[in-house]
């Protein structure tokens, strides 16, 4: 059967691209037909041809059986390295040892890839044959496969080697789309959007309103060929194809009028000038089309700032992109995560676009969009570097002036609320109504696409995009075709909105109905109030899924009208919903509000005013006896006239801004469209505040117009009373600041206050928006110097005279688009004032900057921020509980203030003692106060300070409360409240051991009662306060740890202390995880990272615990299985059984002393292959809850546990992650069965991450699997998704699975499942399949015969089981041999050492920040972009084994050192002053013989202080003795014999008497240096630290950064003969062999 209906598109005069759906045996037949041939071959890749090679070869068989043809097929690896000179002569002797001839036809099947690679054998092979694209990808489909570019890929760069070859056949078979990864997907709808952007708007309007079913189509796998023959094609296939061809025809033309690319064919490089940048810094963890998604964005932003293309276009280009699950901008979560989005510096980003094949000469060229569907030029334009560095920046300076546009006339964006209102009216209207101004936002586009959806109005376009031609349908309105759903989004107002419109729909076709749905966010927010009121009305409406919430779908028999009831103390939206609609109910509606207190009564006003325009008058009942009005609404029946304009009002809160400009410069403004008739509360703003401020207002109906004095005159306010207008209080804040003339008549204070004060009031609400809006104020003022003073319900600002505000303020926008536009008005009067995160405006004006700049006429100048400041307050991911305070409580003597202290320095947060707080408020010590006023007077002190703390403090800080703050129920309860939005953290420790810590003292009548009693009767209500616990285990364990293991390895010498540095650690792990700074999560799948974790199967983890990190290198995570713990008594135990939550959570805890890798809290009950009983789910969930509270990252929950249950966990996992899980043991169990995809779904809805496990009969059960978790991947709300099949026969699903794949190793006393691998053996697999290629990876340096490096790495990659190997290369100078090795396609990384750190800077394209500041560079790392291109990158280790060394061996984990010396001042100097400066030193002491190499140390490292030194051993006046020393001068040149000559004397007054520090010699040779010797001679407090150690451990950062794994360091070291060991599990290569035993 090869008919099939084709579409055909021709190129360059023939029409050879064919499209269509399942078209394999199509294919076959006109290959066969038109291109006769003795041979035939097929190359495609291995993903490919698992897939799609045997329905080939099927169609291929028919048709030979009958000719003589032969049929040839050649596989290769996946990816872009396949695109190689070596890939290409693979295939040529394939080719040659086939005994191909010229008559040779070759088929392309697959990506850009196989479409390049194979596109350019056949152009060559035999003096070219012909050939045909197959193309599989969405990307190879609009672009690679038409226009006949081919190409391989060279180490000098991509796409460099190539030809024009054209194919004799295009074949688009979009069915291919269905087996294709989302992001794959989106990655070509990347290129789709961009064709239509620049050419066609009908195009771009499809695509930006029907993303949904775009997915749907390449979702829903088409079965016995539906789609083949028109008649069998649903409507998503039918859409899917038309966008295909639209964007293939475009290309096509392009191609045709331009074919050797000379100028109209660069248009297509939209996105692409700043795309590539990008790309080049990202890749290859970004693909192409997501960089060329932000290159979009940037680029239409710089058209946007150049005045060419207008806001409404880059919203929509926008939308449009996200829909697609696109990134837009810079600090799109998936990027900002990425360590080397650290590289998109503006600076950066610039050099690299230098060198764009598009520039002129220096200039830079870029495709200006001029509207959707047109651009400026017919070629890209000159763009000036500061118009691009401006659009880069994520910051921006307002250059202080008079504005040049004024007197200014503008309008403002668009209301929200009135845009959403006036465009649903003007589609029910008769008639034709043109909208401007109009919000373009989610709910509007959304709105749009369902009324046209439901045939209710259609919709075109005037001016480019700024009027919007309604025209109106009048309430007659359809069901959409069957099977189609309306879909919004999560855009809660069109939601709202349209489920009364819905009602309205009539259809005479029985058993119809309308279904409206929205996102999985949608699918949780209420609507039941406003379906009771319909239904009781007589509307048919049901829920889909869940109660109460989308999807409903809704029966068409119109809405009854006359009384309806409505419940309105929830949202004002449902009332506006019924009135909107309510004239075309078949009765006059009366719609009366029940429920008590109406919200939001402005919004129902206005819905009723707007509705008086369109000619619908809403009557309001009134008391008959007071005249007060009625919650009872009387709409008369009737249609909407349409007027034929309504301009929008400009949105009231954002026209304060230019108005304030006007008022501050003296200068004049005009907005339209806001005047004395606004339907909003802040357009009073104008009246009520400047005008007493001195400014003259002049207001008509629709316009308002501001002239401010002349500089320097606006008055205080004296008392004013924001209530109905608060959102421009931050406006009139900024204002008061720089107010110095005393109120006007009637308005001064009579209390006595200055005369320059404004005191605004009915403002809390402001402290609950996108930030507390009043702190915010408050702290963003004192950096001008301004004061201002904190009220109940607002802020008093007492103003200052211009002159003096201090110039420079950097403002913190707190992500709050009204601080920075208020900030930015006062920078318009002060000099150099930065806003930090520019984009936040994008809330409500994403346009500001430039209105500012190009409508209001003041300068706007983009600024890079120090690297501190950005990471801190822009590429962050919006969460707005980061960085809420932590409140620390536990008993005296648990640890709160060390613990606290260390967390503080951790986070880079303040610390504070609530007592010494008390302390300095009260004026007395709390003793004191204890014993002058009593216990109960100072338990209520102490409450009202914490109420303060937590007021004041909300953010950023840690707060360690006293040990009785439980004892007042008052107290307990403001800590549950806080517990809701921050951490409150229990600190635990053994009472025991606070016993003796706390020794005397607890003799001490301090308690007056046995400390005993005091813990029992405060442990119930510190677990009942807090929302963690961090158990503060100091002593104890580490002894029985050691004797389980019955011996331990420990480096030579040890100079560090363990407990100290694993305190740090879990104290680093546990804060970051909770404040979220940083969840310490494993990447997924998602992030392109294979992952993996360990199944730890001991009935009591401490037998793990000596040789944990040997059994868990490699992987990410650890997976605990509480089911099969058991106590010490109950080892034998097999029967299911309950392990206690006490031994649970020392289990944990135990854990977390040796390993800060993730826990997957496992609870595996015996029906799904465990131990657990099954009726147990009150305890099972009482563990999850107290894993949660130790903050244990990934919580496994059986989605057979009842709903509620999870649901409330999943309320409290914090930054944890839910794995929600399903095990098949039945066998039964089909991946390509119905009942799987069910049980995804639930389990997708309930978790963070799915898994689901089956049991595996054959091989195929486990391609099934493979199958069934890619197509799972394309849904829209798709999860990470762990899947695996138990069995030995399910092995190859352990290897194939990405995301979290349990492993077990050789020596855990059993498997945690049957047929599980050791990670080594998966890597080993994987490589053979063909998944993970070998590299190489080399020393560059002189001499390096002696060096440990090569034993390091290879023993690492062996332990691995990765298939790399490390090389010396010992060259004269950085020449040929390095270019070579650096070029190979095989080049994994370099390690780089004496004396080439520097000269091997040139050959590379991007410096790390630290190898750019220390200057030197000892590590490279290529990386490869998934279009093969190449980018070197260089690193510098060196600096972190120092910092590393340091920070194990120093004695105080909480205090920062603070002065150090650094002997020598040669290349390893730079390294160690960069590292001091990173562990926070205060000063810096170099001695060197000579000066002058000094001096450029000092200049070289502005943020540190250093300074030179004469003599060692004397410090400057003033200065400190050194706590830090560290040599880096050979050690043969150094002596501690003042006899020895010609060598560098170190005299032991180095270490200061009776000191306390850290020593580390860079000089490994000989072990014990004489700088070594004299410290352990004569500072004996101090640690030690040997070069060797420094150089293995930045050796295990570089292996980290080649592989992303950690370095199995103890083996690695065992084998450099670096340890010493005495436990008989660990003689020398014992694991390797075993783990190599395990895989045979
Ligand atoms: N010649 C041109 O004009 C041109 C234009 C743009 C891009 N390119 C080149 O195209 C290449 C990128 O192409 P690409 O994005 O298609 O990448 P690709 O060919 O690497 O394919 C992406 C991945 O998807 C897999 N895959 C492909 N089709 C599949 C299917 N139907 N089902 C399941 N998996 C499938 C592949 O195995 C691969 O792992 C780059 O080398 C780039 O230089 C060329």
């Amino acid at each position: 059967m090869s008919s099939a209906d084709i579409q055909k598109v021709s190129i360059l005069g023939k029409e050879s691209i064919h499209c269509g759906f399942h078209l394999i045996p199509y294919i076959v037949n006109t290959v066969l037909t038109a291109l006769p041939s003795s041979t035939y071959v097929i190359v495609t890749d291995i993903n490919i041809a698992s897939l799609h090679l045997v329905a080939f070869q099927t169609a291929f068989k028919k048709h030979t059986l009958s000719s003589k043809a032969r049929f040839l097929n050649y596989v290769v690896p996946p990816g872009e390295t396949s695109k190689s000179r070596e890939g290409k002569a693979e295939i040529e002797d394939y080719l040659l040892l086939n005994a191909s001839t010229r008559d040779t036809v070759i088929l392309a099947l697959g990506g850009g890839v196989i479409g390049d690679l194979v596109g350019f054998v056949a152009a060559t092979f035999m003096r070219g044959v012909r050939f045909v694209q197959i193309p599989t990808t969405l990307l190879a489909m609009v672009d690679s496969s038409v226009g006949g570019k081919t190409a391989i890929d060279t180490p000098h760069g991509k796409n460099l080697i190539g030809a024009f070859w054209q194919p004799e056949y295009i074949f688009i078979d979009a069915a291919f789309l269905e087996t294709l990864p989302a992001r794959e997907f989106s990655n070509g709808m990347a290129e789709v959007v961009k064709t239509a952007a620049i050419w066609n708007e009908d195009e771009f309007s499809a695509l930006e309103s029907r993303s949904a079913e775009l997915f749907a189509a390449i979702q829903t796998p088409s079965k016995d060929n539906s789609g083949r023959m028109v008649a069998t094609r649903s409507a998503a296939q039918q859409l899917l194809l038309s966008v295909i061809v639209g964007s293939i025809s475009v290309k096509a033309h392009i191609v045709t009028v331009d074919e050797r690319e000379t100028g109209l064919r660069n248009l297509v490089n939209f996105g692409h000038t700043i795309g590539h940048a990008i790309e080049a810094v990202l890749t290859p963890s970004m693909l192409h089309g997501e960089c060329v998604s932000v290159g979009m964005i940037l680029e239409a932003e710089v058209a946007r700032s150049l005045g060419v293309l207008g806001q409404v276009a880059v919203g929509r280009l926008t939308r449009c992109l996200k829909a697609y699950n696109l990134p837009v901008s810079l600090s799109d979560s998936r990027i900002v995560r990425l360590p080397a989005a650290r590289g998109l510096g503006v600076e950066r980003l610039l050099d690299i676009m230098k060198i764009d094949k598009k520039n002129s000469g220096a200039q830079k060229k870029i495709v200006i969009l001029s509207r959707i569907g047109a651009t400026y030029e017919q070629k890209a334009t000159v763009v000036a570097d500061s118009v691009i560095a401006k659009t880069l920046s994520e910051a921006v300076v307002v250059v202080p002036g008079v504005p040049s546009k004024s007197p200014v006339r503008m309008a403002t964006p668009g209301s929200k609320s009135i845009s959403n209102r006036a465009l649903l009216l003007a589609a029910l209207g008769k008639g034709t109504c043109r909208l401007k101004n109009l919000l373009h936002s989610d709910d509007t586009q959304v709105m749009m696409n369902a009324l046209q959806e439901l045939k209710g109005a259609r919709f075109s376009w005037e001016d480019g995009g700024e009027t919007l031609v309604v025209h109106g349908g009048e309430g007659s309105l359809s069901v959409p075709p069957a099977g189609k759903e309306v879909y919004l989004g999560n855009a809660g107002t069109a939601a709202r909105f349209l489920t009364t419109v819905c009602t309205l729909v009539q259809s005479a076709t029985p058993g119809e109905r309308t279904v409206i749905t929205g996102n999985a966010r949608m699918k949780q927010r209420p609507i039941g109030p406003l379906v009771d009121a319909l239904r009781t009305n007589g509307s048919d409406i049901e829920y889909k899924e869940s109660q109460g919430c989308l999807p409903l779908s809704v029966a068409p028999a119109g809405l009854k009208g006359a009384r309806i009831q409505l419940a309105a103390s929830v949202s004002s939206q449902y009332v506006s919903s019924i009135l909107l609609c309510a004239p075309y109910a078949r009765e006059p509606v009366t719609l009366e509000l029940t429920g008590g207190q109406v919200i939001s009564q402005p919004y129902i006003d206005m819905t009723i005013a707007i509705m008086k325009t369109f000619g619908i008058d809403v009557v309001r009942e009134v008391d008959q006896a007071t005249g007060a009005p009625l919650d009872v609404y009387h709409i008369p029946a009737g249609v909407y006239t349409n007027p034929p304009l309504y301009n929008i009002e400009s949105d009231a809160s954002s026209a304060t801004y230019p108005l304030a400009v006007a008022a501050i410069t003296g200068t004049t403004c005009t907005i339209m469209n806001i005047g004395s008739s606004s339907l909003q509360g802040d357009a009073r703003f104008a009246k009520e505040v400047l005008e007493p401020m001195g400014c003259k207002v002049v207001q008509t109906e629709t316009e308002t117009t501001v002239t401010g004095p002349p500089i320097g005159q606006l008055k205080a306010l004296g008392t004013v009373d924001m209530e109905p207008m608060t959102d421009a209080f931050l406006t009139a804040s900024v204002l008061a600041a720089v107010a110095t003339g005393a109120p006007s008549k009637g308005r001064e204070l009579a209390d006595g206050s200055r005369l320059t004060t404004t005191r605004i009031i009915g403002i809390a609400n402001q402290r609950v928006k996108e930030c507390n809006r009043i702190q915010a104020m408050i702290d963003q003022l004192a950096k001008f110097g301004v004061e201002t003073k904190e009220l109940e319900d607002g802020l008093e600002v007492y103003g200052k005279p211009i002159s003096e505000l201090k110039e420079g303020a950097s403002i913190h926008c707190y992500d709050d688009h009204r601080v920075a536009m208020a900030f930015s008005v006062l920078a318009s009067a002060v000099r150099g004032t930065i806003i930090e995160e520019k984009r936040c405006v994008e809330k409500t004006w994403p346009n500001w900057w430039d209105d500012l700049e190009n409508k209001i006429g003041l300068g706007v100048e983009g600024v890079e921020l120090p690297v501190h400041v950005s990471s801190t307050s822009t590429s962050r991911p919006v969460d707005a509980d980061v960085s809420a305070s932590v409140v620390i409580i536990g008993m005296r003597g648990s640890g709160k203030t060390f613990i606290g202290q260390l967390a503080a320095s951790i986070l880079d947060w303040q610390f504070l003692d609530a007592d010494a707080v008390f302390e300095e408020k009260h004026q007395t010590g709390v003793r004191d106060f204890v014993h002058q006023h009593g216990w109960p007077t100072f338990r209520d002190a102490e409450t009202v300070v914490l109420q303060e703390l937590l007021a004041e403090k909300p953010t950023g800080h840690i707060i360690s409360l006293g040990g009785g703050i439980v004892e007042t129920p008052a107290a307990r309860s403001l800590l549950q409240t806080y517990a809701e939005r921050g951490p409150v953290v229990h600190i635990k420790r053994d009472i025991d051991e606070i016993v003796s810590y706390l020794g005397e003292e607890t003799a001490r009548p301090a308690y007056g009662e046995p400390i005993l009693d005091v813990f029992k009767r405060r442990q119930p209500w510190f677990a009942e306060c807090c929302s963690y616990v961090f158990v503060n285990n100091t002593g104890g364990l580490e002894s029985a740890e050691e004797s389980v293991a019955g011996g331990t390895a420990v480096p030579l010498q040890s100079t560090t202390h363990p407990s100290s540095t694993s305190l740090r650690n879990e104290t680093e792990r546990f804060f970051n995880h909770v404040t979220g700074s940083k969840p310490n999560l494993a990447l997924t799948a998602m992030d392109d990272k294979r992952t993996y974790f360990l199944s730890l199967t001991y009935p009591d983890v401490k037998q793990a615990l000596s040789h944990i990190e040997d059994l868990t290198t490699g992987v990410d995570a650890i997976e605990l299985r509480v089911d099969l713990l058991r106590s010490y008594d109950d080892h034998v135990k097999l029967e299911p059984y309950i392990p206690s939550v006490e031994y649970v959570t020392d289990q944990i805890t135990s854990l977390r002393r040796r390993t800060t890798l993730p826990i997957v809290f496992t609870v595996r009950t015996v029906s799904q292959g465990g131990r657990f009983p099954d009726d147990a789910e009150k305890e099972a969930f009482e563990l999850f809850h107290t894993a949660l509270r130790l903050a244990v990252e990934y919580i496994d929950v059986e989605i057979s546990w009842t709903e509620g249950q999870i649901k409330n966990l999943a309320a409290h996992k914090g930054h944890s992650q839910i794995i929600a899980s399903w095990h098949d043991w039945s066998g039964k169990m089909q991946w390509d069965g119905k009942g799987v995809e069910a049980k995804y779904r639930l389990a997708a809805s309930m978790g963070d991450i799915v898994k689901i496990v089956g049991k595996a009969n054959d091989l195929n059960d486990n391609l099934a699997l493979h199958r069934f978790a890619q197509r799972m991947r394309l849904l829209p709300d798709s999860k990470p998704m762990i899947g695996i099949n138990m069995g030995i026969e399910g092995q190859l699903s352990r290897i194939l699975n990405s995301t979290l794949s349990p492993v077990s190793h050789p020596l855990l006393p059993t498997k945690a499942a049957p047929g599980q691998l050791s990670f080594a053996q998966i890597q080993s697999a994987l490589h053979l399949i063909g998944q993970s290629p070998s590299q190489r990876f080399y020393l560059f340096g002189n001499p390096i015969a002696h060096s440990m490096s090569p034993t390091l790495h290879n023993t690492a990659f062996e332990i691995l089981g990765l298939p790399h190997t490390y090389d010396l290369l010992q060259t004269d100078s950085v020449g040929e041999e390095i270019r070579a090795a650096l070029a190979s396609p095989e080049f994994g990384g370099a390690s780089v050492t004496i004396p080439f750190k520097l000269d091997i800077i040139p050959l590379l394209d991007l410096l790390s920040p630290e190898a750019e500041a220390i200057g030197a560079v000892n590590t490279i790392v290529p990386r490869r972009g998934t279009d093969g291109s190449l980018m070197l990158y260089g690193d510098n280790t060196d600096w972190l084994g120092i910092m590393q060394c340091i920070r194990s061996a120093w004695p105080n984990a909480a205090l920062k050192p603070d002065t150090a010396l650094v002997i020598g001042a040669g290349g390893t100097s730079r390294a160690a002053i960069y590292a001091l400066g990173r562990l926070g030193v205060n000063a810096v002491y170099i001695y060197n013989r000579t000066r002058s190499s000094v001096q450029a140390l000092v200049e070289a490292f502005p943020g540190v202080k250093v300074e030179a030194i004469d003599t060692l051993g004397r410090w400057p006046q003033g200065g400190r003795s050194p706590s830090i020393v560290i040599s880096t001068v050979p050690a043969s040149a150094t002596t501690a014999d003042l006899k020895v000559k010609n060598a560098l004397y170190l005299p032991s007054s180095i270490f200061a008497a009776g000191s306390e520090g850290v020593v580390v010699d860079m000089a490994y040779k000989p072990a014990e240096t004489p700088l070594l010797v004299l410290a352990s001679k004569v500072a004996k407090n101090w640690k030690r630290v040997r070069g060797v150690e420094v150089l293995l451990e930045q050796g295990y950062r570089q292996f980290n950064l080649w592989t992303g794994r950690q370095c199995p360091k103890r083996l690695a070291a065992l084998r450099l003969g670096l340890l010493i060991v005495d436990h008989p599990c660990f003689v020398a290569g014992t694991l390797l062999q075993a783990d190599r035993s395990q895989s045979t």
